[in-house]
C-alpha cells in the first residue's frame, strides 16, 4: 500500500463555509431557545410586542436549529464525507457554492418572515410559498452535487454513510414537495392544497419523516463516518449497517400517524402508525449497535478524547430517545404525554442528545483537517464543552418528564362528582419549577457552544494558507 498525493484537491471551501456557519446558527437557534424557555418562565420577556412574542419566536427557534444548524452541519459533513469516501471532488464547485448562498438565504428570509408573522402554520413547514420555492431549488441542486459526485467516485462501492446521506437528501426533496403543495393568494400568503383529515395526515407524514429522514438518518450518515474515524477502528458490521440502512428507511415512512392519536384521522390509520413505531425500535437499536460496538476493543479512548466522547453519548441519547418514541406512540401512554412537556423532553433528548452533540463531535474532528491543523487549539475546552452539553441536556429532559407527568395526571384527575380535580391554572403552577430548569439546562448547552466558536476561532486563527491548502490534496491510498 502507497499514499501517494494527487494532483487534484477536494473542494474544502464549500464545507469550511457551512462548518463555520453550523457553528453561528447553533449560537443564535440554541440562544434563543433558551430565550423562549425564559419567556415561559417570566411571560414579561414577550416585551409586549408582537414580534417577540413565544408564539412568533417558537417557529423561528425550531427553524433556526432545526434548517440552520442541523442543516448546515449536514451539507457540511455530506460533503466532507462524499469527497473523502469516493476519492473525488465535488462535481461542481459552482453548485456546491449555490447550495451554500442559497441556504442561507432561505434561513435569512426564515430570520425576517416569521417574527413579522408571516407563517403557513403548519410545523416545521412555517416557510411561505417564495421561501419554500427557493429551498427546492437549494434541495435538487444539492441532490445534483451529491449524487453526482458519488457517479464520479474513484472507489468502487458506495460507503455506507453515503447511503444515509442519499437517501436523506432524496426523501427530504419529496417530503417538502408534497407537503407545500399550496394555493398562493398573495406574495406571501397560500393556502394548503389538501383539507381537513387529509391535511393533517400529509402534514404529520413530513412531520413524522422530517424527524426520521433529516434529524435521524443524515445524522446516521454522519454517525457512520465519524465514529470508525475518531475511534480508528472500522465500524462493527457491514452486513448490520446494510439491513439496518433498509429496514429504517422501509419503516419510518408509515409512522406519521402516531402523532395524530385519538384525532378525526381513521383508527386504523392511527393503529398502523402506532404498531410501525413499535417495529421501529428494532432499526434504530440496531444502528445504535452498530455505532458503540465499534467502540470494542478502543474504550479506553474515551477517557482521553472528548470528540469521542461527544460521540458515544450521542448515539446513548438516540437510543433513549428512539426507545421513548416507540413507548409513547403507543396509544395509551400517548394520552398521557401528549400535549404535555413529555413530548417537549423527548424532542430535545433527540435534538440536543443526539442531533446537536452528534453535529458537534463531526465538526470537532472536522475542522482541524479542514484547516490542516494536526488538532484543535485546545482539547480541555473540548471537554468543558462535553460536559455543560450533557449536563445541560440531562437537566433539560429531567425536568420535562417531570412536568409532562405531573401535566398529564393533573388534567386527567377526577372527583368522584366527575367535575376536574385541577384547573389549568393549576397544572401550570406546578410546572413552573420544571420551566426554571429547563432553562438553566439550557443555558448550559448554549454556553458550551460559546466555548466552541472561540476553540474554533482559535483553530482557525492558527492555521496559513498554505497548511490549509494542502489539506484539500486527495491522499490516494493503495495502488490507483
Ligand atoms: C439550548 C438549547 C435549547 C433550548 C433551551 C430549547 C428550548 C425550546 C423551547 C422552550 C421550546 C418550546 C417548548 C414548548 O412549546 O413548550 C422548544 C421547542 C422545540 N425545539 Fe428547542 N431548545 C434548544 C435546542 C434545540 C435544538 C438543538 C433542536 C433541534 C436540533 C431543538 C428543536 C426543537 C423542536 C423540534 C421544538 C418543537 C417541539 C414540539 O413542537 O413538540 N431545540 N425548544
Ligand atoms: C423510533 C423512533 C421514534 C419514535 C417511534 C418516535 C415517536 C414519537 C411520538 C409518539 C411522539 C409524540 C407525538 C405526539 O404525541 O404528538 C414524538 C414526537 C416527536 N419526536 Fe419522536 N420518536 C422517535 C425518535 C425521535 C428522534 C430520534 C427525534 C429527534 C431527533 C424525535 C423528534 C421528535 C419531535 C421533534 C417530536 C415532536 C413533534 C411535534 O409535535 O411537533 N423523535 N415522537
Amino acid at each position: 500500500m502507497s499514499t501517494a498525493i494527487s494532483p487534484t484537491a477536494y473542494n474544502y471551501k464549500v464545507v469550511r463555509q457551512f462548518a463555520i456557519m453550523t457553528v453561528v446558527w447553533g449560537i443564535l437557534g440554541m440562544g434563543l431557545g433558551v430565550f423562549i424557555a425564559s419567556q415561559l418562565v417570566w411571560p414579561e420577556l414577550n416585551l409586549g410586542l408582537e414580534w417577540t412574542t413565544f408564539g412568533r419566536l417558537r417557529p423561528l427557534h425550531t427553524n433556526l436549529v432545526i434548517f440552520a444548524f442541523g442543516g448546515c452541519a449536514l451539507f457540511a459533513t455530506s460533503y466532507y464525507v462524499v469527497q473523502r469516501t469516493c476519492q473525488t471532488r465535488l462535481i461542481s464547485d459552482t453548485l456546491a457554492a449555490f447550495t451554500f448562498w442559497g441556504w442561507q438565504a432561505v434561513i435569512v428570509g426564515a430570520l425576517i418572515t416569521l417574527p413579522l408573522g408571516y407563517t403557513t402554520t403548519k410545523e416545521y413547514a412555517e416557510l411561505e410559498w417564495p421561501l419554500a420555492i427557493l429551498l427546492a431549488i437549494v434541495w435538487v441542486v444539492y441532490g445534483i452535487v451529491f449524487f453526482g459526485t458519488i457517479t464520479k467516485r474513484k472507489t468502487k462501492h458506495i460507503y455506507v454513510g453515503n447511503w444515509f446521506y442519499g437517501a436523506f437528501i432524496v426523501v427530504t426533496a419529496m417530503l417538502h414537495i408534497v407537503n407545500h403543495a399550496s394555493l398562493p393568494v398573495s406574495l406571501f400568503k397560500s393556502y394548503s392544497a389538501y383539507a381537513g383529515a387529509t391535511d393533517a395526515m400529509i402534514q404529520w407524514w413530513y412531520g413524522h419523516n422530517a424527524v426520521g429522514f433529516f434529524l435521524t438518518t443524515g445524522f446516521l450518515g454522519m454517525m457512520y463516518y465519524f465514529v470508525p474515524k475518531q475511534a480508528e477502528r472500522p465500524i462493527y458490521s457491514y452486513r448490520l449497517s446494510i439491513v439496518h440502512f433498509w429496514a429504517l428507511i422501509t419503516l419510518y415512512i408509515w409512522a406519521g400517524p402516531h402523532h395524530l392519536h385519538y384525532t378525526a384521522l381513521p383508527d386504523w390509520a392511527q393503529s398502523l402508525g402506532m404498531a410501525m413505531s413499535i417495529i421501529l425500535l428494532a432499526p434504530s437499536w440496531g444502528g445504535m449497535i452498530n455505532g458503540m460496538m465499534t467502540l470494542s476493543g478502543a474504550w479506553h479512548k474515551l477517557r482521553t478524547d472528548p470528540i469521542l466522547r461527544f460521540l458515544v453519548v450521542s448515539l446513548a441519547f438516540y437510543g433513549m430517545s428512539t426507545f421513548e418514541g416507540p413507548m409513547m406512540a403507543i396509544k395509551t401512554v400517548n394520552s398521557l404525554s401528549h400535549y404535555t412537556d413529555w413530548t417537549i423532553g423527548h424532542v430535545h433528548a433527540g435534538a440536543l442528545g443526539w442531533v446537536a452533540m452528534i453535529s458537534i463531535g463531526a465538526l470537532y474532528h472536522m475542522i482541524p483537517r479542514l484547516y490542516g491543523q494536526k488538532a484543535m487549539f485546545s482539547t480541555s475546552l473540548i471537554n468543558t464543552h462535553f460536559w455543560l452539553a450533557t449536563i445541560g441536556t440531562v437537566l433539560y429532559i429531567a425536568s420535562m418528564w417531570v412536568n409532562g407527568i405531573t401535566q398529564g395526571l393533573m388534567w386527567r384527575a377526577i372527583n368522584d362528582d366527575g367535575t376536574l380535580t385541577y384547573s389549568f391554572v393549576e397544572a401550570l403552577q406546578a410546572s413552573h419549577p420544571g420551566f426554571i430548569v429547563r432553562a438553566i439546562g439550557g443555558a448550559f448547552f448554549a454556553s458550551g457552544m460559546l466555548f466552541m466558536a472561540y476553540n474554533v476561532f482559535r483553530t482557525v486563527r492558527a492555521s496559513n494558507p498554505v497548511e490549509a491548502e494542502a489539506a484539500t490534496k486527495i491522499a490516494v491510498v493503495g495502488a490507483h
